[in-house]
């Protein structure tokens, strides 16, 4: 198994090129199921559940076509052409691995009036049940049966519109059942919608192909079905918590920085947070520029919120950077019951921080020092890595695959500011 080995203490100064959203590119690739025609996505990164998403659809008879990028953060392109769907079933060995294989649900029973797909169970950070997918899903005329841990949806005169009320925000159930409802009969209302990013990226690409879509980004999302969707074009948009990652890099290294291919507004909440921290943030036209010369971060509190307010998958690593920051700082996570994984391991790097429930009490230290930590998912591994660039000594992350599902060539992007770190494979 692959591990990092990060020596702390350089400061970070150049160029990070941001690369395309996994978790826009996820969906995205699932939505070529709702067509016979090609599908093709640019500005795609070659990360392991992309590619894992590939296989998946591969199994439905979905042809794929893969062009990877040449540079540095230059994503690939997919062509995925659904012309004939064959099966209809995802199989628990695939959807334990990857939860964003549940979003097949949608697509399938409308496309072919019957889905069988494994419930994923839980995961390192929560129970994250799929109820709220199941209940969109009949609100559009699913019949929905659970049997020996599988969902079995089934509509085999077709999906039909009508009013979808989400009693929490859900970023996946949102996407499923938008893809759904493109192709439902008659108009379908989704209340209290998600108005992630990803969301908006997911409803251009549907409109695109042919939907009727209004209401993106907002939380009221209204669809008015169409028999048929066609093929189209779409690039994927720039991956927010990877530029969120690195702009966080810069605040606890120090440098300067230009996180080129990116945009402030998909991270606000955040930039808003570094300037009150002590970085500086401006918009470059091509990026965002973040520096932070001279004097220790300083401590803010924040609670995580579905977008525009602070992101879950950006908690981990904002609290990286806090356990070296001046004061105390309050992070209250609201998303996932169980988000606090990082803490321990942060703690062997020499950080001061108490859990109390949902909250995170976190006392800057002056230094943080170098040890073997274990990452237990994707954006907490990222925090390891962001402490080990201040920590003093050797910081080794062990279990980097947990990384490689997330970030395109970290270690690459963070060796070419000058972070001394590289990966040792076994
Ligand atoms: C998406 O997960 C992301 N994954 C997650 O990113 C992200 O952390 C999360 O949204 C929140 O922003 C993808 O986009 C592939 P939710 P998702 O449904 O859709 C509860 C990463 O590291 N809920 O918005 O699964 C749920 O338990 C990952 O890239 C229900 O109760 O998240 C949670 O508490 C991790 N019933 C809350 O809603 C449901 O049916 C929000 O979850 C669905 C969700």
């Amino acid at each position: 198994m692959d591990k990092i080995s990060i020596k702390g203490g350089a400061r970070l100064y150049g160029q990070i090129p941001i690369s395309g959203a996994k978790n826009a590119a996820l969906p995205l690739m699932v939505a070529s199921l709702l067509t016979d025609e090609p599908l093709i996505l640019t500005n795609v990164p070659k990360l392991a559940d992309v590619v894992f998403m590939a296989e998946l659809l591969k199994s439905f008879g979905v042809s794929v076509e893969w062009t990877p990028g040449e540079t540095l953060g230059e994503g690939g392109t997919y062509r995925l052409q659904a012309n004939r769907v064959r099966g209809s079933t995802a199989e628990y060995d695939i959807v334990r691995k990857m939860r964003a294989s549940f979003f097949v649900l949608g697509p399938l029973v409308a496309r072919v009036g019957l889905a069988k797909v494994s419930l994923p169970g839980g995961c390192a950070i929560g129970a994250r049940p799929v109820d709220l997918h199941l209940t969109g899903l009949q609100a559009l005329g699913a019949a929905i049966d659970v049997a020996q841990g599988y969902v079995i949806a089934d509509a085999p005169a077709g999906l039909a519109g009508g009013e979808v009320v989400f009693p929490i925000v859900s970023v996946g159930a949102t996407e499923n059942v938008l893809m759904a409802a493109c192709l439902a009969q008659g108009r379908s209302v989704l209340v209290n919608a998600a108005r992630e990013p990803e969301i908006v990226d997911l409803g251009n690409c549907l409109i695109a192909m042919g939907a009727k879509i209004s209401g993106l980004g907002t939380s009221r999302i209204v669809v008015d079905g169409v028999p048929k969707l066609h093929g189209a074009s779409h690039s994927v948009l720039p991956d927010r918590i990877e530029t969120g990652t690195y702009a966080m890099a810069v605040a606890i290294a120090g440098g300067e920085v230009e996180l080129t291919g990116t945009t402030p507004d998909l991270v606000s909440s955040l930039l808003d947070l570094l300037v009150l921290v002590g970085a500086e943030v401006s918009s470059t036209g091509t990026g965002i520029k973040v520096v932070r010369n001279g004097s220790r971060p300083k401590s803010v509190s924040v609670d995580t919120a579905p977008f525009p307010g602070f992101p879950t998958d950006l908690q981990a690593q904002f609290m990286a950077l806090m356990a070296t920051a001046e004061g105390t700082s309050r992070i209250r996570e609201t998303i996932f019951e169980n988000r606090f994984m990082h803490v321990p391991e942060l703690v062997r790097l020499g950080a001061d921080i108490k859990v109390e429930g949902d909250t995170a009490i976190v006392t800057g230290v002056p230094h943080l020092t170098g040890a073997p930590v274990m990452a237990t998912d994707l954006r907490a591994s990222s925090s390891l890595v962001l402490a080990g660039l201040a920590a003093e000594g050797e910081t080794i992350v062990n279990r980097v695959y947990h990384l490689d599902r997330g970030f395109e060539r970290l270690e690459e992007k963070l060796r070419a500011v000058g972070a001394n770190i590289e990966r040792q494979s076994e």
